[in-house]
């Protein structure tokens, strides 16, 4: 099958082009054993231990492009690229740059969640394919915009939401859809968390440190002065993410939605939060509560980091197929109640066992950690052409229930109604308003994708 491109073009020099006004014009095809030509935006923990890894082990996928403001970051991340793959690859503090090299087929977007959405979507606005982290989007309304921009301009678009490529998710998908575990009726999901007691303060102005790009750091988010707390609080302020919710409970609701079958949107949402167990100045509740109404059954989810005696997977089980979690302390489980049994459905590659009637395991299925799966997904797919795992549209949906529970809890801890249909909510204008987020001017998000 051909490749199909799009290229940007615009009279513009990258140095002066802005978020907007973009023309594009489909351009040559590419035969599915060319190599592909990758940058990396974020170079960061995540970025630097997925993506160069990704290209080592699928040569097709080549490594050209390094992308970060903070030039400490940026010169660490070309040195190890030229380190693994024996040339040195461009070096580049704005994103901007890549979207108008002609030679970038696709970028793998690792920064914090504020950047994701505008990112991605200009990527694919400039004929570029994405692989961008989770969450993906910082509201609905973005998250519903690369979905639309996916499609209009033709784009491989792969949500690092990684169970999404795990056998085991496969597997549990199937026993759920053979059956055998009845008629679903709830479906409890845990992100109980342990963030050694989660204070968090505000620490004082300071100048911007001489390495680091701040304007483009902060991108989207409001112009404000240099703290070191801003700079380290990616789960502590509404511009930059949306706390533990959208940090790790989006992977255990969207791992959840796809062994259920991926429903549509709940038709409201409860949500419940506080800050008061530990004070401090985080934005973001340290613990939630949230009941999603999904019509014919209900899904829960227990979210925070206040519970020192739960444990996410142990790396021994994450790796070993044989092996499963102990459920009962396991703070990124899954409880899936059907009328005939109890599926526990663990992530990190848990896998999941069934419950009988009697306190029994009737059914099971092992898992390892599925990153480098979701990896190879998004190679094939961009070889191929093909739907990745992590599709848009579907993990735009699970991200839309951290949305709703997050806002939920900013109008005040409310029952809030929410057409799906529309993606907006019938009883609360300014959780609609939440819902569509604002943006810093010269990098906000179009209307018209
Ligand atoms: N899927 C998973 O299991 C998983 C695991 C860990 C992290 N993540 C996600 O990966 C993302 C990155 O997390 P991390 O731990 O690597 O954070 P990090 O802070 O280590 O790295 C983020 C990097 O992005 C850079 N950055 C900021 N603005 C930028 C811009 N405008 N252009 C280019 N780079 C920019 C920062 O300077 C930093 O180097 C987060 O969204 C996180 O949720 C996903």
């Amino acid at each position: 099958m051909k490749r199909r491109q799009f290229i940007r073009t615009s009279t513009a020099a990258a140095s002066t082009l802005g978020f907007g006004n973009f023309l594009y014009l489909r351009a040559e095809t590419k035969g599915a054993n060319d190599k592909i030509s990758l940058a990396l935006i974020g170079c960061g923990g995540r970025g630097m231990s997925t993506a160069p890894g990704c290209c080592k082990r699928h040569p097709v996928l080549q490594l050209k492009t390094v992308c970060d403001p903070n030039r400490t970051r940026l010169a660490k991340a070309a040195q190890s690229v030229e380190k693994d793959f024996g040339s040195a690859p461009n070096a580049v503090e704005d994103m901007r740059t890549i979207f108008d090299d002609k030679s970038v087929d696709a970028v793998w977007i690792a920064t914090w969640e504020h950047w994701h959405m505008p990112a991605a979507i200009r990527a694919c606005q400039a004929g570029k394919d994405v692989y961008v982290e989770k969450n993906p989007s910082l509201n609905i309304f973005e998250g519903r915009q690369l979905v639309k921009a996916a499609a209009k301009y033709d784009r491989i678009v792969q949500v690092g939401f990684q169970n999404r490529s795990a056998a085991y998710a496969f597997s549990a998908r199937d026993y759920i859809k053979s059956g055998k575990l009845g008629k679903i009726v709830t479906v409890k999901s845990y992100n109980m968390l342990n963030y050694g007691g989660n204070k968090f303060t505000v620490t004082p102005e300071e100048p911007v440190p001489d390495d680091l790009n701040w304007d483009l750091w902060l991108g989207p988010a409001p112009m404000q002065p240099y703290r070191k707390s801003t700079f380290g609080g990616r789960d502590r302020y509404w511009f930059l993410g949306g706390g533990t919710l959208s940090d790790d409970a989006s992977h255990v609701m969207d791992l959840a939605r796809l062994v259920i079958g991926d429903p549509p949107h709940p038709k409201s949402v409860y949500g419940w939060g506080t800050k008061q167990i530990n004070g401090g100045d985080s934005q973001t509740p340290q613990f939630q509560e949230i009941t999603y109404d999904f019509g014919d059954f209900v899904m829960t989810c227990s979210n925070g980091g206040v519970t020192s005696y739960m444990t996410k997977t142990p790396g021994k089980i994450r790796g070993d197929k044989t092996l499963f979690p102990n459920w009962r302390n396991n703070s990124t489980r899954t409880e899936i109640y059907g009328t005939e049994g109890l599926m526990y459905l663990g992530r990190h590659g848990g896998g999941w066992q069934v419950l009988g009637k009697n306190n029994e395991i009737v059914a099971e299925g092992g898992g390892t950690f599925p990153d480098q799966e979701h990896q190879a997904n998004f190679v094939e797919a961009l070889q191929r052409r093909s739907k990745p795992n992590g599709d848009a549209e579907q993990c735009h949906r699970s991200a839309v229930l951290v949305h709703l529970g997050n806002i939920a809890y900013r109008v005040g801890n409310k029952q809030l109604l929410f057409d799906g249909e529309k993606e907006r909510f019938t009883n609360d204008d300014k959780a609609n308003e939440l819902a569509r987020g604002t943006y810093r001017e010269g990098y906000s998000v179009p209307e018209n994708v």
